[in-house]
């Protein structure tokens, strides 16, 4: 069985539907842990109310990136973790954590890749004023937001959306796309690439 980690910095809506979905007796994974790198990220709390084991600690609490990554890695190797999910973890993944699990480690990024890359994607494409953006479900590599594509999801943007609206979407597609992507991928079928 698949051995999933979830990491998350914030509000945590991913981490809670992954986790809901992941805890469905035919899904082919367990959970074993949401890692936050905030100690006070309301998934914390979200975790609790659902009983997934958490832990908190802050890369200011470390020297430098890679002991704090070090210790992340310690805490995946002690759960035998296979594949780290991304859900809003707001750190550019350090070459420590990346080496160690390269291949492992999936993001959700709230725009159609290659477009609109960086911690701003709903802003950036509101602001841009096109009329079409998305969500993508991508393999992290070194750079940001730059990773092998595994799907995609169209969200229109129509004349009268507003910033909220078109959040509001984006995050409904979100919490559809990713537990269904990561599903795929631990079945071992092939994920499309869907546009649409
Ligand atoms: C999502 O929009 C995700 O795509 C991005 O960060 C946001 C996290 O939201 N990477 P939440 O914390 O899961 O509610």
């Amino acid at each position: 069985m698949t051995k999933l980690a979830i990491f998350a910095s914030g509000n945590g809506s991913n981490f809670e539907v992954l986790a809901r979905a992941i805890n469905q007796l035919d899904f082919p994974a367990t959970l074993e842990f949401l890692f936050c790198d905030k100690r006070e990220a309301y998934a914390l709390k979200r975790a609790e109310n659902l009983g997934v084991t958490s832990f908190a600690f802050e890369l200011k609490e470390f020297p430098d990136k890679a002991s704090y990554e070090a210790a992340i890695i310690k805490l995946l190797e002690r759960h035998e973790i296979d594949l780290i999910l991304l859900a809003g973890y707001m750190k550019i993944v350090g070459g420590t954590l990346l080496s160690r699990y390269d291949g492992k480690i999936i993001n959700i990024h709230p725009a159609l890749l290659p477009d609109f890359k960086g911690a701003h994607a709903i802003n950036d494409a509101f602001a841009a004023g096109v009329n079409q953006t998305g969500v993508t479900v991508h393999y992290v590599d070194s750079g940001v937001d730059t990773g092998q594509i595994i799907a995609q999801e169209v969200v229109a943007i129509k004349t009268n959306d507003t910033l909220e609206t078109l959040e509001a979407k984006i995050h409904q597609v979100e919490h559809q796309l990713y537990p269904k992507v990561v599903r795929n991928l631990i079945g071992g079928e092939k994920s499309e690439t869907c546009v649409n």
